[in-house]
């Protein structure tokens, strides 16, 4: 179904699944489940491209031709879902701080870099010369252990996300990051809310069941002077 590069071991290399014992974040889990099982038989490099689909098909905003950014895209498992639903028609920037392995698809740009780098606006302006769709994160930080540590670490990566979102989706553009329940969710939240016409907590069934995240959905971006 996508013979888009070999399946990485995704699982065996996040910073939680290597450490389970000392994040607070995400208990234990058996890192070969079915979604693991299910991505690498299908060729998939993440079994997170399930939790995409799913947002993807519940949201129903990720159509053929449409353009999308992709913020802690590797290795590659959401890449591989946006740019199959996109088509060739459309384009899907995938950014990442660790290389990602190129996909041979002419629909598909990758950019190594840091998002909270100074000079990240400038690089991803760059590569996006049109209004985007749909702005997507699933950027991770990695995880300390220290609950109130890690789940400020992720809201940061979240409002970078968000002003991504504000500063480079079409009106009406949508929006999807992945976001750790706790500390100052709430006030993330209702900065989304303010510049979307609706909003909403998704949980895809691919998610550990003991993780604290969720997906934040939004549609229909209202820029500042709409
Ligand atoms: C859970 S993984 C993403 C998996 C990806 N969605 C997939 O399906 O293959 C989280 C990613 O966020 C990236 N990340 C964390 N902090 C970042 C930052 N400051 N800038 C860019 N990427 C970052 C990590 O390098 C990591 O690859």
């Amino acid at each position: 179904m996508y013979p888009l590069g070999e399946a990485v071991e995704r699982a065996h290399t996040h910073p939680v699944a290597r450490a389970p014992s000392v994040s607070t974040m995400a208990k234990p889990y058996d890192v070969h489940d079915r979604f693991y099982r299910k991505a690498k038989a299908q060729g998939l490099r993440a079994r997170s491209a399930f939790k995409i689909d799913e947002l993807a098909e519940r949201m129903g905003v990720v159509k053929p031709g449409i353009a999308v950014l992709d913020l802690g895209a590797a290795p590659g498992g959401w890449l591989q879902v946006l740019a199959r639903r996109v088509g060739p028609s459309g384009l899907v920037v995938g950014v990442d701080l660790v290389p990602i392995k190129p996909l041979a698809l002419p629909q598909v740009k990758l950019l190594q870099a840091d998002v909270t780098s100074p000079g990240f606006a400038a690089q991803l302006a760059a590569l996006t010369p049109t209004k985007l769709d749909l702005v997507t994160s699933d950027m991770a930080p990695k995880t300390c252990g220290i609950r109130a540590t890690d789940e400020a670490r992720s809201l940061e990566l979240c409002g970078i996300a968000l002003r991504c979102a504000q500063d480079h989706l079409r009106p009406g553009g949508a929006f999807i990051t992945k976001v750790f329940m706790g500390g100052d969710f709430k006030v993330f939240e209702r900065q989304v809310r303010a510049r979307f016409a609706s909003i909403k907590i998704m949980r895809p069934e691919a998610t550990r069941a003991h993780s604290f995240e969720v997906y934040l959905t939004a549609r229909g971006f209202q820029p500042a002077s709409a």
